[in-house]
């Protein structure tokens, strides 16, 4: 792995020592409420299910972390090169596409589903971060307070430059803080991870996303992806000591 997190000395490690002042610290005060599981929702294993689905299935206000990765239709339909699902794309193109309805009615329900002031990582790549994600976000009380660029190390496609970067967008639901909630601060907002994509076109870095859920959760505590995937959030919340909750269509 090229994914480093080295701690570096600097103004935010001054701003923490300076309790009165620091709008953010290294504690995390706020708990979880205990969560009493729908029926067959097994922690910590690949529910084959709808995304929607599950996510009107988990109680209101009680999930501290949730992980998004769309399947962004969008893609296909304005960056189309012409050969998609025949000589490249193949598996991306035989996935479930999402609209923005969709994308909308999923965003919807993890907001529901987040406790207050519970942390979204939303994976978006370079179009949709420059058309913009914030109408997606009508209706909810989720605010944008950070963006992670993930450097894959890979170069990918693109007319002009070429795609090597995707960006995790860092949705908090209102009341929006770091004080208290998020508490680690070593994580640089460009992080290096390299990823197999053998199991799935999509895979996102277990690693970073694993730094990310431990930053916004205490141990034991419920990480959801309701698109998971190759369930790489699975495997972060497994390292991290988190309890996993997700499905994908395809399980
Ligand atoms: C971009 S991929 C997620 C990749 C994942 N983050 C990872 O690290 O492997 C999106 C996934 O959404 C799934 N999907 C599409 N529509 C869905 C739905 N309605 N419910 C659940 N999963 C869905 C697809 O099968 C696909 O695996």
């Amino acid at each position: 792995m090229l994914h480093e997190t080295k701690r570096c000395a600097g103004p935010i490690d001054a701003a923490m020592d300076a309790p009165a002042a620091a709008v953010f610290s290294a504690r995390r005060s706020v708990q979880a409420p205990p969560l009493n599981l729908p029926a067959g929702f097994r922690p910590n294993t690949r529910l084959k299910m709808d995304g929607l689905d599950f996510l009107s299935a988990l109680p209101g206000a009680a999930i501290p972390v949730a992980f998004f990765d769309p399947q962004y239709r969008g893609v296909l339909e304005k960056l189309s090169y012409g050969n998609e699902g025949k000589t490249r794309g193949t598996r991306r193109c035989a996935l479930e596409q999402m609209s923005e309805a969709v994308i909308g009615r999923f965003l919807r329900g993890i907001d529901r589903a987040l406790m207050p002031s519970g942390h979204l990582f939303l994976w978006v790549d370079k179009f949709h971060l420059c058309q913009g994600v914030r109408p997606w976000l009508d209706g909810t009380a989720l605010d944008i307070v950070d963006l992670v660029t993930w450097d894959k190390g890979t170069i990918g496609m693109g007319y002009r430059t070429r795609r090597r970067a995707e960006y995790c967008v860092v949705l908090q639901k209102q009341p929006r803080k770091a004080k208290g909630v998020w508490k680690t601060h070593n994580i640089p907002d460009v992080v290096q991870e390299q990823v197999s994509r053998r199991d799935h076109p999509h895979a996102k870095p277990v690693d970073l996303q694993g730094d990310l859920m431990a930053a916004v959760s205490h141990e034991g505590d419920f990480a959801i992806d309701p698109a998971a995937g190759s369930f790489s959030v699975l495997q972060a919340a497994q390292n991290r000591r988190r309890t996993f909750l997700g499905c994908d269509l395809n399980g």
